[in-house]
């Protein structure tokens, strides 16, 4: 006679933790899901959308969570919404690995991943207030990549630096 066992306190927690993960963030119907945001910067990806939630969009967010490769990873679901071209630029310039995911009736419709271009204009301003880029005239800024992971730019007019946290400290200003 075979006798059929509980299910013993391993395998119980296993079941748990697998149907956690899969419940961090539940799937979206329609809109678009930013993965692979480097981790803890998911709030000011919210910024760059210009989302505080009082738009009433569905918006869900998920910080420093495991991504497959043993690293961390933010994670922002944006219901009923699509990204402007100059958004996905200024998410490139702080969370280079992200992917954007457009989803359509809880399909992947398009999946692409950020792309800095190698020169970045208009998106940013230059850090060193006596460039010319800054002086009133109608000078475009304009920036060099020179990497990406971490940030480093040069103004094509000034030669200065920017990194990172030059950016974000405009996106805050
Ligand atoms: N997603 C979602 N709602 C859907 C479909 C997908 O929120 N209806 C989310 C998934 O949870 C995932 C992202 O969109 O965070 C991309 O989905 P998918 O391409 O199915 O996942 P992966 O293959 O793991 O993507 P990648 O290879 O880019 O990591
Ligand atoms: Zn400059």
């Amino acid at each position: 006679m075979k006798v059929q066992l509980p299910p013993s306190n391993k395998e119980l927690s296993s079941t748990l933790s697998r149907s956690t993960k899969e419940l961090y963030v539940k799937k979206i119907k329609n809109g678009t899901v930013i993965d692979h945001i480097s981790a803890g910067h998911a709030l000011d990806v919210l910024k760059i959308l210009g989302i505080d939630g009082r738009e009433g969009h569905t918006v869900s967010v998920a910080m420093n969570v495991l991504s497959d490769k043993q690293s961390k990873k933010d994670i922002v679901k944006v219901e009923n919404r699509e990204l402007a071209p100059k958004e996905v630029d200024k998410i490139a310039l702080i969370a280079p690995a992200a992917t954007i995911n457009i989803i359509r009736d809880y399909e992947v419709a398009e999946k692409t991943r950020v792309k800095l271009p190698d020169v970045i204009k208009g998106i940013i301003r230059c850090a060193n207030p006596s460039c010319v880029s800054n002086a009133g005239e109608p000078v475009e800024p304009r920036f060099t990549v020179e990497r990406t992971d971490p940030l480093k730019m040069r103004c094509y007019y000034c030669t200065r630096i920017m990194e990172k946290q030059d950016v974000l400290e405009q996106f805050y200003a």
